[in-house]
């Protein structure tokens, strides 16, 4: 199986903490160029250290997935550096809960804005330098894609997008060389699971765990590698047998 990333060119969005740095910390480990994009100044930087301390290839930078102006910023750095990018994960994203009488349309907006446009954004304008290396997208979606629970309309109708645009992006992409995939992980040991409290998804889990964030990057970096050359299109469930209820 080929996973090695020397002298490729990874963006991953939400990349400071969680799931994100994770991500940034395996393509660095295999050989890639990445960069790692949030708005946790700190953190990023914190990770950016550590990882560039063992020699990795890792720049940190502060960067909004709703925000027009930094994916402009971003790309036109990466054109005149690299003029292609191999890999871009859509990672970044964020839960609010509320049952439907109860939601209001500033926090709806708000979900749908990071977990939705933020994913439309980045292929949206990335979507040129990836034909040039014929790249691959992967997108970070949810069980909450095609599952629910009360108090998650806004994140399902985030993440159920996600899976939608990911199928997009694929018959889109099929003719230039992009590929583009999604995975929905169950429940994850992230600040994000933290800040959720009880756990529906966590507690119908038959393996009874959420996953270790690198059980996701392994799935997320196989889905961008040729090892998964003939794979485009796909949701994957990475949720320890929750979707198989
Ligand atoms: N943790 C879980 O159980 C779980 C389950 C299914 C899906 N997910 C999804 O996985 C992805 C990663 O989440 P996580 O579990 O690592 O949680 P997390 O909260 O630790 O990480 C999310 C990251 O996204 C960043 N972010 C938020 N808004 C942003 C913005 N506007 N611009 C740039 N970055 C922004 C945050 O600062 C944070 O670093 C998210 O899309 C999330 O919805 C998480």
């Amino acid at each position: 199986m080929t996973t090695d990333f020397t002298g490729k060119v990874v963006v991953v969005t939400g990349g400071a903490r969680g799931q994100g740095a994770a991500h940034t910390t395996l393509f660095a480990e295999l050989g890639a160029t990445v960069y790692s994009l949030d708005l946790l100044d700190d953190l990023g930087t914190e990770l950016q250290k550590s990882l560039t301390s063992r020699g990795l290839n890792v720049t940190y930078h502060h960067h909004d997935v709703t925000s027009e102006a930094d994916w402009d910023a971003l790309v036109a750095d990466l054109d005149t550096r690299h003029e292609a990018l191999d890999v871009l994960v859509n990672n970044a994203g964020i839960v609010h809960t509320a049952e439907i009488p109860e939601e209001n349309l500033v926090q709806f907006q708000r979900v749908l804005s990071v977990n939705t446009t933020g994913v439309f954004l980045g292929m949206n304008k990335c979507w040129t330098l990836l034909a040039n290396a014929r790249g691959s997208i992967v997108n970070i979606a949810s069980v909450y894609g095609l599952h629910s629970n009360p108090g998650y309309v806004a994140y399902t109708a985030s993440k159920a997008a996600v899976v939608g645009m990911t199928r997009t992006a694929a018959v889109e992409g099929a003719e230039i060389g992009i590929r583009a995939n999604c995975i929905s992980p169950g429940t994850v040991q992230t600040q994000q699971l933290a800040d959720e409290g009880r756990s529906y998804v966590r507690e119908a889990t038959p393996m009874d765990r959420g996953a270790d964030p690198r059980e996701i990057s392994n799935v997320v970096a196989f889905l961008a590698s040729p090892a998964a050359s003939f794979i485009t299109g796909v949701e994957v469930p990475v949720d320890g047998g929750f979707s198989a209820h």
